[in-house]
C-alpha cells in the first residue's frame, strides 16, 4: 500500500509544504520571508504574520507540483517544536484543521529529528547516497548544534549540545559585530574565500565532553576588532576577508574538534552533517578531509534539505505512520521543551 504525507513546517520564517510518497519527495514549496532583513535578525510578530499569509498558498503549490490530489493524502505531519510559538501556532493550528477537515492522522514532529532525517529524503529511485545506522550526526543550525547518535529513523540519542550559542548565531553575531547584514553566514562563507584563515587568533571555549560553547568567541571577537578599529578607524573594511577566513576557520575546528572525539569514543564511522550551516563550504571542506583522514563514510543533505523545508518534516512523518505514532486534537506546539 502506497503511503502519502502532506508535512507542514513554520518553525521560525520560513513557510513549508511538502508531499512525500513512500520514500520519494515529490514537492517541496518554501515561501521565504524577506520582510526580516531589515531588522538585522527574525522578528517574532512579522514571521506569524508571513505565516499566516503564506500557508495556504503554500499548501496548495505543494499539492499541484506534487500532481496529487488532497483527497490522496494519507496523514498530515506537522512541526511541534522547537521554534517560535507564534510561528508554530500558526502551522500546527493549520495542520490540525486540515486534518479534521479530511479525517486524517495528525503526526507530530520535533524539528531537530526531522534535520537528522532530512538525509533520507529520496528525490528518485536512484537516489541511494544514504547513512547506514548506527552514525553521527553533527546538526548545526541558526539555533541548534548537537551531536546525535541516530540509531535508527526513531530512535535517536543527544550526546553533546550547545551550552549557550548555536553555530549559526556565532557566524550571525560575529557578521554582524563587523557590520554585515543578516543572515551573516552565507556572507561570511563568501568572503572567507579570498582570505587568510590563519591572519588572526580567536580563542576556543574549553568545555567538557561533547558540548559547545560559542558565547566566549562571540565576545573575543568584539574586543578584538573594538582594539583594532581604535588603532585603525579602516581596520574592518581593509581585512575583512582575513577576518572571515579566521573566523570560519575557528568556528569549523570548535565543531569538528568534538566531533572527533565523539568518532573515536564510539567507534562509529558513518558521520553526517545536517541544519543551515551544513551549507558552510569551509564545514564541508574539513569533513571532506577527514573522512580521508580518519576513513570516515560521510553524508551531507541536498542544500534544499539542509534549510528548514517541510520535505524532512514529511520524511520523518512517513516514518512516524509506519509506526503508528498518531496524536490527538489536543496537542499543543512547544518553544524549548523537548519531547
Ligand atoms: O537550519 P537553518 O536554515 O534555520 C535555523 O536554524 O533558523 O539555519 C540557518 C542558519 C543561519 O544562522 C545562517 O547564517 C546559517 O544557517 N548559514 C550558514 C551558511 N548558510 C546558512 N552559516 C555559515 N555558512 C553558510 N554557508
Amino acid at each position: 500500500m502506497s503511503v502519502i504525507i502532506l508535512g507542514i513546517e513554520s518553525s521560525c520564517d520560513d513557510t513549508s509544504a511538502a508531499i512525500f510518497k513512500d520514500d520519494i519527495i515529490l514537492s517541496n514549496a518554501v515561501a521565504n520571508q524577506d520582510v526580516h532583513k531589515a531588522y538585522g535578525g527574525v522578528v517574532p510578530e512579522l514571521a506569524s504574520r508571513a505565516h499566516q499569509q503564506n500557508i495556504i498558498p503554500v499548501v496548495e503549490k505543494a499539492i499541484k507540483d506534487a500532481g496529487i490530489n488532497r483527497t490522496d493524502i494519507d496523514a498530515v505531519a506537522f512541526t511541534r517544536g522547537p521554534g517560535l510559538m507564534g510561528s508554530l501556532l500558526v502551522g500546527t493550528s493549520f495542520a490540525k484543521g486540515f486534518a479534521l477537515a479530511n479525517q486524517l492522522p495528525l503526526i507530530e514532529i520535533n524539528h531537530l529529528h526531522a534535520h537528522v532525517l532530512a538525509h533520507f529524503i529520496k528525490e528518485d529511485e536512484n537516489d541511494t547516497d544514504q547513512p547506514e545506522f548506527p552514525f553521527l550526526c553533527l546538526l548545526v543550525s541558526g539555533g541548534n548544534s548537537q551531536i546525535i547518535i541516530v540509531r535508527d529513523h526513531l530512535d535517536m540519542e543527544i550526546i553533546g549540545q550547545t551550552i549557550d550559542d548555536a553555530a549559526g548565531e556565532a557566524f550571525d553575531k560575529c557578521a554582524k559585530i563587523m557590520g554585515l547584514p543578516y543572515p551573516g553566514g552565507p556572507l561570511i562563507d563568501k568572503l572567507a574565500k579570498e582570505g587568510n584563515a590563519d591572519a588572526f587568533k580567536f580563542s576556543k571555549p574549553r568545555i567538557k565532553d561533547y558540548d559547545y560553547s560559542f558565547s566566549g568567541l562571540k565576545t573575543s571577537v568584539l574586543y578584538f576588532l573594538r582594539d583594532e578599529v581604535k588603532k585603525n578607524p579602516n581596520f574592518i573594511e581593509e581585512n575583512k576577508a582575513d577576518i572571515c577566513a579566521s573566523l570560519q576557520k575557528t568556528i569549523v575546528d570548535i565543531l569538528m574538534d568534538k566531533l572527533i572525539k565523539a568518532a573515536e569514543d564510539t567507534g562509529i564511522t558513518q558521520v553526517s552533517l545536517a541544519g543551515g550551516v551544513s551549507a558552510n563550504s569551509g564545514l564541508r571542506e574539513r569533513l571532506t578531509e577527514l573522512a580521508e583522514e580518519k576513513k570516515w563514510e560521510t553524508f551531507i543533505p541536498k542544500f534544499a534539505y539542509t534549510m528548514d523545508n517541510a520535505a524532512m518534516i514529511a520524511v520523518n512523518g512517513y516514518y512516524k505512520f509506519l509506526n503508528k505514532e498518531f496524536v490527538k486534537q489536543d496537542t499543543a506546539p512547544f518553544a524549548r521543551t523537548e519531547f
